[in-house]
């Protein structure tokens, strides 16, 4: 399934595998100006590539590794002849993707195909904007964001997902993201372009309150840990218990794996900004 929208000069794709009619998991990618911003998964193929060769696509540039991101850079560099921009470390996984990722990834996604890319540099351009190539980690080593700062934009990958996320993926790092988002904080965007959710106002608004929440979560884990309590017993006392997704995922998606990322970083507690207040926020 792919559905297309237009948000004014940025044109928004939600692509998804279905299963009896219905969408299991919905990625989202950006065309602005002759850039194309991540690919969708490589199960949506067909229809993004119709898609892709009614614009006028330029270049490509890739937030991060995930198969739902660079799922078609493959084909497109095949098809439409464009270049492809990543981290290095992206381009790393693109030429070499690996092909033991859990059942849940190729059910949703499907694997991504072999590709190359060439690495990004600092600013990317689309016609007449210019936009800042942000590296964040945390969700994954090589995640960056792309930030266009006169509509103060933000292209977001997978970085924000939603406010109250409990779950990360086996790797994820929990004091990377704190740091990546006081970075994009920083820059107070106004719209976020999300990898999951789409077109998102109030940007700065939400990464804040996502800040704080898992700021919260971090004191809560820090103090029972200290207190001595086993992480089973953390799951139990700061969320009830383990997640659903936690067992279909084959135990590579889960709340343990925010918890042991908050025990493997307590040092960065004593040392990194505290809660951001609310009232900075600027839109
Ligand atoms: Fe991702």
């Amino acid at each position: 399934m792919l559905r297309r929208t237009n948000y004014g000069e940025v044109t928004g794709f939600k692509a998804s595998r279905t299963i009896l009619g219905r969408p299991i998991y919905f990625t989202h990618f950006f065309f602005l100006n002759g850039l194309l911003i991540d690919t969708g998964p490589h199960c949506s193929s067909k229809e993004v590539i119709t898609a892709l060769k009614k614009l006028p696509v330029e270049k490509v540039v890739i937030t991060h590794q995930h198969e739902d991101h660079t799922g078609n850079c493959s084909l497109i560099s095949e098809e439409l002849g464009v270049p492809i921009y990543a981290h290095p470390a992206t381009i790393r996984v693109m030429a070499d993707p690996p092909d033991n990722i859990e059942i849940y990834r190729k059910v949703m996604w499907g694997m991504a195909p072999r590709a190359g890319a060439n690495p990004v540099s600092r600013i990317v351009t689309a016609g007449c904007y210019s936009l800042e190539v942000i590296h964040t980690g945390g969700h994954s080593i090589d995640h960056v964001c792309y930030f266009e700062p006169h509509n103060r934009w933000l292209f977001c990958g997978d970085i924000y997902l939603g406010e109250n996320l409990t779950g990360f993926m086996v790797g994820e790092n929990i004091a990377e993201h704190l740091t990546g988002l006081q970075r994009l904080i920083a820059l107070e965007p106004k719209i976020l372009f999300c990898g999951l959710k789409g077109r998102l106002t109030n940007g700065t608004k939400k990464l804040i309150s996502k800040y704080n929440y898992w700021w919260d979560i971090c004191f809560r884990v820090k103090k029972l840990f200290e207190a001595g309590k086993s992480r089973r017993e953390i799951i139990t006392a700061v969320f009830g218990s383990e997640m659903f997704f936690y067992y279909f995922s084959q135990s590579s998606w889960g709340r343990r794996y925010l918890i042991d990322s908050i025990i493997e970083n307590l040092d960065y507690f004593e040392t990194g900004q505290k809660k951001i207040p609310q009232e900075t926020q600027f839109s």
